[in-house]
C-alpha cells in the first residue's frame, strides 16, 4: 500500500476502499437523464423523474447485499431552481411523496438517512418531512443514504466557512486551526466518510458542483445509461470495475 494510502487509513481510522481489492465503502451518484428517458418516450419530464424515484429504491435496497455502505445522492442542485416552475414544483412534490411513501420502508430496511444543502431555501412542510426521516432513522445501522437536496459543492463550501468565520470571530476557534482537518467539520457531509466512487449517468462528463470538497480522490465513472434505467445490475457491474482501479492518493505503486 502507498504510503500516503497508509497515513489517510491511519487518520481515518479506516481503509480505504479501492485498496486491497475492496469494493467502495462511499457510492455517491449524480443521477442524470431523467427528462431525456421521458422525452424518448414521448413523455412529459416529470414522468422520468417519477421513474428515477423508482430506481432510487431499488439502489437503496441493493447496498447491503453490494456492500455499500454510505449511498450519496443528487436529488436537487442550488442551480436546478433555474427549471421551469412546473418541473421545480413537480420535483418537490415527488420528494414529499417519496418521503411520506418510503418512510417506514427506510426504517424497516435499516436505512439511516440523512440530508444535506441548504435546508431554510426549501419549503417548511418539506422541511418538516426531512427532520423527522432523519429522527426516524436515527437508530438504524444498516446503508447510510445520503439526499443533497438544495444542495451545491461552492454553496456547502461558503456556508461552512462562514459558520468557521464566526466561531473565529467569537475566539471559539483560532486562526492558526484552520486546516484541512478543521474546515470539513463544518460541511454537511462533517459525519460521512470521503466518497470512494462517484457515478454520473447518462453520458454527460462533469461533476456539476457536487461534493467538491470530498471527491479530491474520489475515483469517477461516468456511464451512457440514463438514470431510469440504472438498475441493480447496472450499479453491480460499475462497482465490479472499481475493484481494478489503482487507488493511490497522491502516492506511488507500492
Ligand atoms: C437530473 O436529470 C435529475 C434531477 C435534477 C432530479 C433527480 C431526481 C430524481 C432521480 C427523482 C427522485 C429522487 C428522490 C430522492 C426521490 P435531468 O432530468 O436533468 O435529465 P436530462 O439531462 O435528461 O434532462
Amino acid at each position: 500500500m502507498a504510503d500516503e494510502a497508509k497515513a489517510l487509513a491511519e487518520q481515518t481510522g479506516n481503509l480505504p476502499a479501492g485498496i486491497g481489492g475492496a469494493g467502495p465503502r462511499h457510492v455517491a451518484i449524480i443521477m442524470d437523464g431523467n427528462g431525456r428517458w421521458a422525452t424518448m418516450r414521448g413523455r412529459p419530464r416529470l414522468f422520468g423523474h417519477h421513474a428515477g424515484a423508482r430506481r432510487v429504491r431499488e439502489i437503496v435496497r441493493a447496498c447491503p447485499d453490494l456492500g455499500v455502505g454510505y449511498l450519496t445522492i443528487f436529488a436537487f442542485s442550488t442551480e436546478n431552481w433555474k427549471r421551469t416552475q412546473l418541473e421545480v414544483a413537480g420535483l418537490m412534490a415527488l420528494f414529499r411523496s417519496y418521503i411520506r411513501k418510503e418512510a417506514r420502508a427506510l426504517r424497516d430496511h435499516n436505512v439511516r438517512v440523512r440530508f444535506i444543502g441548504d435546508r431554510p431555501g426549501l419549503d417548511k412542510k418539506l422541511q418538516v418531512q426531512m427532520d423527522e426521516l432523519e429522527e426516524m432513522t436515527a437508530h438504524c445501522t444498516g446503508t447510510n443514504l445520503t439526499i443533497a437536496l438544495n444542495y451545491g459543492g461552492r454553496d456547502e463550501v461558503a456556508r461552512a466557512t462562514r459558520r468557521l468565520a464566526e466561531d473565529v470571530a467569537a475566539g471559539r476557534l483560532a486562526p492558526e486551526c484552520v486546516d484541512e482537518e478543521t474546515l470539513p467539520k463544518y460541511l454537511d457531509t462533517c459525519v460521512l466518510p470521503d466518497p470512494d466512487l462517484v457515478i454520473r449517468t447518462s453520458g454527460e462528463a462533469r461533476i456539476s458542483n457536487f461534493l467538491l470538497w470530498q471527491s479530491a480522490y474520489a475515483e469517477y465513472e461516468f456511464i451512457d445509461t440514463l438514470w431510469p434505467d440504472f438498475t441493480r445490475e447496472v450499479f453491480a457491474g460499475v462497482l465490479e470495475n472499481f475493484g481494478s482501479r489503482d487507488r493511490r492518493f497522491g502516492g506511488v505503486k507500492g
